[in-house]
């Protein structure tokens, strides 16, 4: 069942010039690409991105690096993607997130970690609503998801 998530490459993987790398493993595994663009988190929306760690001692710190440059947000689409994407990503803490995945390969600090994946179709839901209007979701055929 094609399912979507939202996937933000973080302030840290933009300034790095990481957001062209990111995409590629993206694409290459086959996810269809539904919307993306650069920009600048309000505070607002990145408190409401991150309700769930409200309270947390690292909250604060979260909110203030989200806010500090732009950031890449995506929608994508695929079957069963929020799981999938997540192990593409790599685990939370980079002691734990294995090599070829994304934060195995580019990330040395958990607090810059490079991306964001939505968890579950709950949040999916709730986070791109936070960064999209409706209609910058892009619907079209690929024939070639066929093969996949
Ligand atoms: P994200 O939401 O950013 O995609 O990351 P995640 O699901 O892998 O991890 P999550 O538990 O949602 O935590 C959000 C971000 O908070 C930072 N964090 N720091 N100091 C800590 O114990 C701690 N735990 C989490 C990480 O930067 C994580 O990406
Ligand atoms: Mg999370």
């Amino acid at each position: 069942m094609a399912q979507q998530t939202f996937l933000m490459v973080k302030p840290d993987a933009v300034q790095r010039g990481l957001i062209g790398e990111i995409v590629h493993r993206f694409e290459r595994k086959g996810f269809r690409l539904v919307a993306g663009k650069l920009a600048n988190m309000s505070v607002e929306q990145a408190e409401f991105h991150y309700a769930e760690h409200k309270g947390k001692d690292f909250f604060g710190d979260l909110v203030q690096f989200i806010t500090s440059g732009p950031v890449f947000a995506m929608v994508w689409e695929g079957d069963e993607i929020i799981s999938l994407s997540r192990t593409l990503i790599g685990k939370t803490s980079v002691a734990d997130a294995a090599p070829g995945t994304i934060r195995g390969d580019f990330a040395l600090h958990t607090n810059r970690n490079l991306i964001h994946g939505s968890d579950s179709p709950e949040s999916a839901a709730r986070e791109i609503g936070n960064m999209f209007q409706p209609e910058e979701l892009v619907q079209y055929e690929r024939p070639i998801e066929q093969w996949m």
